[in-house]
């Protein structure tokens, strides 16, 4: 009986409060969110900024395809809070106004969603990226975003129809979450990539390179931000 109480009073006390994401300043003076489960946070603390623009954005040549052809079709593998998907939508926009967007977000924290509306992130917009955690799909102007909550290894396989130009592959790390750089998870991913689509990740481990060259991708070095070691570019 007193076990029953407490349980209920447990519940009812874990269903009222407000989910607040830890977050600690990285060394570019933005923000990322550390993660108790799994012990890690949500960007290099080198600079999380600096680690979108510069790991996702730019070796994905978003601003490239954002001139010629002027639209562009992303997944976010591992949406989390959405840094490399507004940097993206920075640099889309920045290179040509009149791109067209279209982003499918895969995450299976809806309380992380929930929380970025606490959070400023450090990309102009930022505000759709809120707006779309709120609202999982959304389209403004040229810009679509659809979050599709659930466990992405799973997600990924009821996307038919789709041809990806880029994929931003960033879950936590391979020795922390090794069951999401599988060989198997890198095929789903290349099946729904167009020819000449590129696949970046910040992880450079050979396993994680012998199971993206096993899925057909070729695999070069990305930039070195942060760090001494490469990111991976994975081209289709
Ligand atoms: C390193 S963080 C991603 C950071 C993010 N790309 C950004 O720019 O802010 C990894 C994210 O993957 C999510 N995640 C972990 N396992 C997942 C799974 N099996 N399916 C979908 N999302 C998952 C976590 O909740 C977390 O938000």
């Amino acid at each position: 009986m007193c076990n029953n109480v407490f349980f209920i009073n447990k519940k009812t006390f874990h269903s009222k409060r407000r989910y607040m994401l830890k977050q600690i300043k990285t060394k570019d003076g933005s923000m990322t969110g550390f993660s108790d489960k799994y012990d890690e946070y949500y960007h290099s603390v080198t600079g999380a900024r600096e680690e979108a623009v510069k790991k996702y954005a730019e070796p994905c040549r978003i601003a490239d395809l954002a001139r010629c052809p002027g639209k562009i079709v992303i997944l976010d593998f591992c949406f989390g809070m959405g840094y490399n998907s507004a940097a993206a939508i920075d640099s889309a926009l920045e290179a040509n106004p009149n791109c067209i967007i279209e982003i499918t977000g895969l995450e299976n924290d809806l309380d992380l969603l929930e929380g970025l509306q606490e959070i400023n992130g450090p990309f102009r917009s930022y505000g759709l990226i809120k707006k779309a955690a709120s609202e999982l799909s959304i389209k403004e102007g040229n810009v679509a975003i659809n979050l599709l909550p659930g466990d992405a290894a799973e997600t990924v396989m009821s996307l038919t129809e789709f041809e990806f130009d880029v994929v931003f592959f960033d879950p936590f790390s391979p020795k922390r979450q090794p069951e999401l750089w599988t060989e198997e998870i890198f095929t789903n991913i290349y099946v729904r990539m167009r020819d000449g689509g590129i696949l970046a990740t910040y992880s450079c481990a050979r396993s994680v390179r012998d199971a993206l060259r096993g899925a057909g991708f070729l695999v070069k070095d990305g930039p070195p931000v942060g760090r001494r070691g490469p990111s991976t570019l994975a081209i289709k």
